[in-house]
């Protein structure tokens, strides 16, 4: 595993998208895995600017497809939290990724083991990703595969932990709004992803972040799921990587 510590949390987000736009550029149509959350926001700032028209040596990616890891389950169509419609103002909008080219699981669907499924399927159909971004939660989630997910796990409905609804209650109105379920792609559909970047910042992602790059491989850190990955990249800021 390589482990890059910055000096700021802006650095994060530089090197973060340097590496990202370094795989669109050598493969414009390349898949990638997208993580929603506060951690890779200024990673999406920071990929707006490098494709903006003006950018020198500008990063196109019109012809890049986008897997979201994971959506919430219930929530209203449309509503301003629900992962596509974040996917699609945070990312897909800004980066000028073709919306038809964009995929997050189906969190209205009917029949949600069904849809969970077919996304796994639609990934692999895709051939993979190519790069999955990560953010980390503070107990050392990833997607939403909370501790005692299996490390094999494909997507799937899960039941969000209470410290995971507690610390998203921040982009809701009230903490009952937060959604008790998900779709996320399992720890075995990340795993996949040809190259993995977690990204992390500040001094509440410490413990998360040593366990889960110099604890045991555990169900119990989700994101130690990257010692077993054979190009897998943590990109912290010193407060990220204090507890190292
Ligand atoms: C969220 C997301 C994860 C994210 C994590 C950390 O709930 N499902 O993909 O990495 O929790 O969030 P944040 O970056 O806001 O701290």
């Amino acid at each position: 595993m390589e482990i890059i510590i910055t000096d700021t949390p802006d650095e994060v987000a530089r090197v973060a998208a340097d590496i990202i736009a370094g795989v669109v550029r050598s493969r414009p149509d390349a898949v990638l895995g997208v993580a929603t959350g506060s951690s890779p926001g200024a990673t999406y700032q920071r990929l707006a600017e490098l494709s903006a028209p003006s950018a020198p040596g500008r990063v196109d990616f019109s012809a890049v497809t986008v897997f979201a890891l994971d959506e919430y389950v219930g929530l209203p169509a449309g509503h301003p939290e629900s992962y596509a419609a974040v996917v699609s103002r945070e990312i897909v909008r800004p980066l000028g990724i073709d919306p038809a080219n964009a995929h997050v699981p189906d969190g209205a669907a009917a029949d949600a083991d069904a849809a969970a499924a077919a996304y796994d399927a639609a990934i692999a159909g895709a051939g993979g990703i190519e790069l999955q971004l990560l953010g980390i939660g503070r107990n050392g989630h990833v997607g939403f595969n909370e501790p005692s997910s299996s490390l094999s796990s494909r997507t799937r409905v899960k039941t969000l932990a209470p410290q995971t609804r507690a610390d998203n209650a921040r982009f809701f109105d009230s903490p009952d709004q937060v959604p008790v379920h998900c779709i996320t792609q399992g720890l075995g559909t990340i795993g996949d992803a040809r190259r993995l970047l977690l990204v992390a910042q500040g001094a509440e992602k410490a413990d998360a972040i040593a366990h889960a790059v110099e604890g045991p491989l555990s169900s119990r850190w989700p994101a130690s799921i990257l010692q077993l990955h054979r190009h897998a990249t943590v990109v912290v800021d010193e407060a990220a990587a204090s507890g190292l």
